[in-house]
């Protein structure tokens, strides 16, 4: 199989590069990525040797590169992971986020449906049904629940699916789309809450909690999040939606405690400073669909994931200080100096 994957320097497609030419090893894998403030060539150091992997540099939005792409390589299928991924920078710059995910999106799917394609894969948010309430922790996002964003970022994400499912229905290009919960693991870029505490904890800086620390996030480990994507495009059904969660629901303030004790640092570290605008309180996938369908589950439990996490950054401190170091402080300058 030929894949396309875009945004594959970044967090999540990064780590689908690996998982991908790891268990693969027939595949061929071109990674499109316009190599954004959140793409990083060092997250692709260990594959970028491997002869079936190529890296093209390249923006999704530009239809000559995109389609001069298409041409030459004929991917039998397309992973999209490219987009503007931060919700504080989207309340900062929220046209960016359209240009990118939507326009980028469709861009991708008139390629998709000038050259062909056995699947197109769009990687998409749980963020786009919105938030539920914190004292009804009986309630779950389904499949079936209404798209209600709240940021420029998640109503960049809706706009997307309801794109690629217009493209489906009209085109009859051959989609699907995931709805996951919030990843963690090895290459997450430091502006996300995780490696944010992790990186400033390790340096002894103050732990930014929005508000009170209670709102509530479902984490998954990012390689559970990349083998399901995976059977959904080799497995799953056309025209579908899959959510993805594993019911590992924590407040802000217990993953930043659970961190702090992994570290061995005290929590006086905590500083609770003003909310994010907008703020969604909780997130929490019911994933039976794609259990009962494709037989997926998860493999890493929170208590376990949180700490191959941290180790996975004290053992490889030059990948995020390097980002630290750079632009990076310019823009933590303008997100936290005066919150
Ligand atoms: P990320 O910000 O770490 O990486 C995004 C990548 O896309 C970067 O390599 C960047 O260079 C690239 N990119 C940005 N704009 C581009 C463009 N115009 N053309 C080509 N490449 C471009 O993001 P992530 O956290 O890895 O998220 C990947 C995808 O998964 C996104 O679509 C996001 O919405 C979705 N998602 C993320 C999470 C999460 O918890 N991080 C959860 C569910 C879904
Ligand atoms: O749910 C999936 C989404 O998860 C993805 O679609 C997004 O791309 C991804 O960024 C993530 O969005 P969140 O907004 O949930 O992630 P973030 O890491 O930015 O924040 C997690 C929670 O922590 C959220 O409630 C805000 C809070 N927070 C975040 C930061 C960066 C803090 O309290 N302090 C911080 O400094």
């Amino acid at each position: 199989m030929k894949l396309l994957v875009t945004g594959g320097a970044g967090f999540i497609g990064g780590n689908f590069m690996h998982y991908i030419l790891n268990k693969y090893p027939k595949d061929k894998v071109i990674c499109l990525d316009a190599l954004t403030y959140a793409g990083n060539m060092e997250t692709l150091a260990d594959v970028m040797d491997n002869p079936n992997f190529t890296f093209v540099k390249g923006d999704i939005s530009d239809r000559d590169t995109v389609f001069q792409l298409f041409e030459k390589e004929k991917p039998d299928v397309v992973v999209n992971f490219a987009a503007e991924s931060h919700v504080d920078r989207s309340i900062e710059d929220p046209g960016l986020f359209l240009h990118t995910n939507i326009l980028g999106t469709g861009v991708l799917m008139d390629a998709c449906r000038k050259y062909g394609i056995q699947r197109y894969h769009q990687v998409s948010t749980d963020e786009v049904y919105g938030d539920l309430p914190l004292d009804r922790p009986d309630l779950f996002f389904t499949e079936e629940t209404p798209l209600h964003t709240s940021s420029p970022y998640s109503a960049s994400k809706a706009s997307a699916d309801l794109l690629v499912l217009a493209y489906h229905r009209t085109f009859h290009l051959p989609i699907s789309i995931s709805h996951c919960s919030n990843n963690y693991g090895p290459y997450h870029f430091p502006e996300k809450l995780i490696p944010l505490m992790i990186a400033n904890a390790l340096n002894d800086k103050p732990l930014p909690v929005y508000g009170k620390g209670e709102n509530i996030r479902d984490w998954l480990y990012v390689e559970d999040h990349c083998s399901a994507i995976d059977l959904i495009v080799r497995k799953g059904r056309e025209g579908e939606i899959y959510n993805i969660g594993g019911h590992n629901e924590r407040t802000n303030l217990q993953v930043v405690k659970a961190i702090l004790k992994e570290l061995g640092k005290p929590e006086s570290l905590i500083r609770f400073v003003t909310d994010r605008p907008g703020h969604d309180r909780r997130y929490a996938i019911d994933p039976t669909k794609i259990h009962n369908e494709l037989g997926w589950e998860p493999t890493t439990r929170f208590e376990d994931g949180i700490k191959l996490t941290v180790k996975w950054y004290l053992e490889n401190r030059t990948w995020w200080e390097h980002i630290i170091n750079g632009e990076y402080q310019n823009y933590y300058e303008r997100m936290y100096g005066h919150r």
